[in-house]
């Protein structure tokens, strides 16, 4: 039975509309992921956003708990039925039907469909719904309705959001299977389980903690996929249903272990954790320091560590995702697209924390001995900041030996460390949830933009708003507010590209956003403006065409990028302004200068090929099949605009030049790292490119004229000549004085010196008389060296080193005039020095 595709066609029967899964990195600051089937359908239940047509949906929602207010994060393989990654189905109306039909749907699925037995089913209310408590016994004798409090059954999204009494529909697994103590309705235990939980969505809980009423009580339902299939199985944990054995039966061939369930926690956590790590790269998500990325990394670490107890030692995760990709690649096609790149990322993620964990363990079992009750909060937090080991991972680990970490100095540890890990996502409540964007909707639905082919454009103001986006008739001069036009020339902020900015009337146009389908200019009012008023809009052109210029680069980068690193990357971000665009693309490593220049050279070749822009609207699938790029994180219309570029072919809804011709030239400027495995590229183009030319060049100049003029060379130089003078006289002031004596005219000079250089030594004395005779020794590591210098008289050097040096038993000679030997015999040196004197001056008498 396709359980995922009996749920959405049950519910389209009823009038629901299908809506695919959402991305699971909502469009919303206040939560950390999708955690839930309603996340994508918020702003539908707070009233933000009108109703849709029909008022009830159907979805099959992709879910990540593992931070934030709903973290299954530390029960996820000790449990049967706990996850991290989950499939969410679920019924929703807004406004439509509520309480009776949410209830009748729900059994007839329950009883009908799945053929559930209903002596095995039970409910449960909120303690003060009498109104629910009716409901069911239409189907369910009442002894099987338990009523319990807020903590069980009142369920919200986050800290702040809808939320509402629920009511949930639990299965009796057999008290023959369980016979725990807490195995009762409302126990622990596991023979009593939650299978569907119905909202009764009425309030919207703000940021004080306070509820307000929704405009109009609403319906959402959850029911886990992974439980509902384990029941229809016959198996009593999530784990044993098909969805997670082919894992765990991979891995275990891998490690070589057979699974036991008693002691197949490590196996459990993995197979959980291969499935979220996988969703999460394969949309876009990296492993990172902070926010959400950290929370990846947290996952595969904790994985890995249960890794480590089942022996690896080299990386494995990663040759589980062909498996993932087997088991759900058939209804989340992206996972094939992304499989290598995904497999990459995991790769390089174990290698990192692998070259860790083996020091980090030791420091960890080192610290565990002297351990009684808590684990200390300085080791911890030492193993979290040197090792990398979330605080998570310890307390797992303290967990199998019944201890605690103090957590309290870790947190303190942290903070004063600054640290940026701990995003909390808590539910800011901080969207604009007070602006006057229903009304807006409701009585316009949107305005039209025309600026794909106008740049000014006669409108009627349809709306004003002041800064809080409070509708207003007037904006008086000087006033800041947002404007609706009936049709717009103003592009507004949307996929990288920033919004437009220009002239309405004589106000200047600050910047241009959309909220919601709504298409608001803030403006700096320079008259008085009012709402019906009909005003020329014109936007600033040169920055236009300076802003399409950007952008139209930017798909030639991304071209360029898959065509010279390889198809892996995947944009995973943008900006694209008038002097400057900013691209973010998966790849594990920095770019090498070759690779930069050829990207470089690629570009600029696509621009000086002059492919006109070719543009089409198609429906979505129609677009895909073509082969267009698409973003997985964007929301898409159902009829897309596809860009065509010479050979690159992307969805956008951007504004771009007629021609590649037209953006001139293209320079990166910088290429740095974002995030584990995420890249970025800034670069120039046309004039932004002329102008960083011509900026490069001046500072060359400047440069070049600092070196002819500046007496930079000839400083050099002079400094060259007072370092060599300073170098003689460091060696004048370490040289030893000689003593000499006259002979018949001559200077003689026969002596040992401790320092100097004596070659030096031998030409200064040379030079100081007409008539010389030079001999001089030393000693240095144990050997002796001689040197003689003989100027202007009889006497040959080469003969006077030669005598020397028999006495000390070596050997040398050289020139008449100046030579050197070398000699070992130190007790020889006074003898030496005797025998030489002696021989000079006999010769010199004669
Ligand atoms: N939003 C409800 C839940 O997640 C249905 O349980």
């Amino acid at each position: 039975m396709d359980i995922r595709s009996e749920f959405l066609n049950f519910f389209k029967s009823k009038g629901h509309e299908i809506t695919p899964s959402s991305p699971l990195v909502p469009d919303d600051s206040s939560l950390l992921f999708t955690n839930a089937g309603m996340v994508p359908f918020k702003s539908i239940f707070t009233g933000e956003i009108p109703v849709p047509k029909p008022p009830r949906k159907t979805s099959c929602q992709t879910c990540i708990r593992a931070g934030g207010k709903h973290n299954d994060l530390d029960n996820v393989g000790y449990t049967a039925r706990h996850h991290t990654f989950f499939e969410m189905l679920g019924n929703f109306s807004f406004g439509d039907y509520f309480k009776k039909d949410a209830i009748a749907y729900a059994w007839e699925f329950v009883t009908e469909i799945l053929k559930f037995p209903k002596d095995r089913l039970y409910v449960t209310i909120h303690t003060d719904d009498d109104e629910a408590f009716e409901l069911w016994q239409k189907f369910i004798s009442k002894e099987r309705i338990y009523r319990f409090g807020d903590k069980d059954n009142f369920w919200q999204m986050g800290d702040t959001g809808p939320c509402g009494p629920c009511s949930e529909i639990f299965y009796d697994q057999g008290e023959e299977h369980f016979k725990g103590e807490e195995d009762y309705m409302g126990g622990e235990g596991d023979r009593f389980l939650e299978i569907w939980n119905l909202v009764f969505m009425q309030y919207e809980r703000n940021s004080d903690g306070s509820l307000t009423p929704l405009p109009k009580p609403s319906i959402d339902t959850g029911m886990g996929l992974e439980r509902i299939t384990a029941i229809k199985e016959g198996k009593f944990s999530n784990f044993d249903s098909s969805l997670f054995m082919p894992l765990i039966d991979t891995l275990s061939k891998l490690c070589k272990k057979s699974y036991v369930y008693e002691e197949g926690a490590s196996f459990r956590v993995i197979a959980d954790h291969i499935r979220s790590s996988v969703f999460l790269l394969a949309q876009g998500v990296s492993f990172d320091k902070e926010g959400r990325g950290y929370v990846l990394r947290r996952i595969l670490r904790r994985a890995l560590r249960h890794g480590y107890l089942l022996g690896f030692k080299e990386p494995f995760m990663y040759k589980l995702v062909d498996k993932v990709c087997e088991l759900m690649g058939g209804h989340y096609s992206y996972l094939n697209e992304k499989k290598e790149f995904v497999k990459e990322q995991i790769k390089l993620e174990e290698e990192r924390f692998l070259s860790t964990i083996e020091n980090g363990i030791e420091i960890f079992n080192e610290e565990l001995a002297k351990t009684q009750k808590i684990f200390s909060g300085e080791v911890a937090f030492k193993l979290y900041d040197t090792y990398g080991f979330p605080l998570d991972l310890t307390a797992d680990m303290l967990r199998e030996k019944g201890l605690l970490v103090d957590e309290d100095k870790f947190d303190f540890l942290m903070q004063e460390q600054k640290n940026r890990a701990k995003a909390s996502w808590k539910g800011s409540g901080d969207k604009n949830t007070s602006g006057d964007f229903k009304n807006l909707l409701e009585k316009f639905k949107q305005n039209i933009f025309s600026g794909y082919e106008n740049t000014c454009e006669k409108s009627k103001i349809l709306a004003l708003l002041d800064e809080n986006f409070k509708e207003i008739s007037k904006l008086k001069t000087g006033q800041i507010g947002w404007i609706m036009l009936e049709s717009t020339p103003f592009y507004a902020t949307s996929g990288g590209q920033v919004g437009d900015t220009g002239k309405i009337g004589q106000s200047p146009v600050l910047d241009t956003q959309k909220f919601f389908n709504l298409n608001l200019s803030q403006v700096k009012a320079e008259e008085n403006l009012e709402s019906g008023q009909v005003v020329l809009a014109r936007i600033d052109t040169e920055k236009r065409q300076q802003i399409a210029r950007h952008h139209s680069a930017t798909h030639l980068l991304h071209f360029a990028l898959r065509k010279i690193l390889g198809t892996h990357i995947s944009q995973a971000g943008s900006l694209v302004e008038f002097n400057k665009l900013r691209f973010d693309f998966t790849h594990p490593k920095a770019l090498s200068k070759e690779e930069l220049e050829s990207i470089e050279n690629l570009v600029n070749e696509m621009i000086l090929n002059s492919h006109e822009a070719k543009l089409e609207i198609l429906p979505l699938d129609e677009a895909k099949k073509s082969g267009a790029i698409a973003l997985f994180n964007e929301k898409y219309q159902e009829k897309v605009r596809v860009l065509t570029l010479g050979e690159s072919k992307e969805l956008c809804g951007g504004t771009h030049v007629e021609n590649t011709a037209q953006i001139g030239s293209f320079f990166i400027i910088k290429e740095s790292g974002v995030s584990a495995g995420v890249r970025r590229i800034e670069a120039v183009v046309s004039k932004a490119a002329l102008n960083f030319n011509q900026k490069n060049i001046e500072a060359l100049n400047i440069l070049k004229e600092e070196l002819k003029t500046n007496d930079l060379l000839s400083g050099i130089k002079k400094l060259k000549n007072e370092l060599l003078e300073l170098k003689n006289e460091l060696k004048n002031s370490h040289k030893e004085e000689l003593h000499s004596k006259e002979i018949n005219g001559t200077q003689i000079c026969v002596q040992c010196v401790d320092r100097g250089d004596i070659k030096a030594m031998i030409d200064e004395f040379k030079n100081g008389f007409n008539q010389a005779v030079v001999l001089l020794l030393q000693v240095k590591n144990g050997k002796i060296t001689l040197a003689a210098g003989v100027k202007n008289c009889p006497l040959k050097a080469g003969e006077i080193v030669k005598n020397a040096a028999l006495i000390l038993g070596g050997n040398g000679g050289g020139r008449d005039d100046f030579a050197t030997a070398g000699g070992k015999d130190l007790s020889k040196i006074d003898e030496a020095l005797k025998q030489s004197l002696i021989s000079i001056e006999n010769g010199l008498k004669n």
